[in-house]
């Protein structure tokens, strides 16, 4: 069901932080759909470095170049925030075929739950070694993230990591 004739996505995912991979398939969905939702995952039994406020924060700033696109922030399951929002589909970066393995059950789960679409869309493969984790883990160590992460993020990474130390 959409909206009208609204054609809106979703892009699900923790984004702790949001790294140009991310910037790269949210882009690249915002040219696709009409509307695309960026949906950070509320997760309290896991760890993260930035809270979901501070991830939305990131993820505003750095998708603002792209009119169609709002974030947001859910618990629970996908597909029931779908459901609520009138979201058909979502959008997912496949980094190889080890991620295709994992996300093609999710996908067939979604769908089988409450027939949610998902469409895989092949990363750049600029950005195929690319994870929020390898991320966090290169930056604690001193290493140089600066062409992996968007600039405001850069920023905001050293600083949390700044004061952790
Ligand atoms: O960035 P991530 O952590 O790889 O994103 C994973 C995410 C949030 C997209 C996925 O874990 C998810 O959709 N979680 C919501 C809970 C849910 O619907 N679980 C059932 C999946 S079949």
């Amino acid at each position: 069901m959409t909206t009208g004739n609204l054609r809106r996505a979703v892009c699900p995912g923790s984004f702790d932080p949001v790294t140009l991979g991310h910037v790269d398939i949210i882009g690249r969905a915002s040219r696709l759909y009409d509307e695309v939702v960026v949906a950070v995952l509320i997760n309290k039994s896991k760890s993260s470095l930035f809270t979901v406020d501070e991830r939305m924060d990131m993820l505003t700033q750095v998708t603002a170049e792209y009119g169609n696109v709002r974030v947001d922030s859910f618990h629970g399951l996908l597909v029931h925030y779908c459901k609520a929002n009138d979201i058909p589909v979502v959008v997912k970066g496949i980094r190889a075929v080890s991620d295709f393995d994992y996300e093609l059950k999710m996908a067939q789960m979604n769908h089988g739950l409450t027939g949610l679409d998902t469409l895989f869309m092949p990363t750049n493969p600029e950005f195929s070694f690319l994870s929020s984790s390898l991320v966090k883990e290169i930056a604690t160590w001193g290493g140089d993230v600066g062409r992996l992460v968007p600039a405001p993020v850069l920023e905001r990474l050293s600083a949390r990591l700044d004061e952790r130390r």
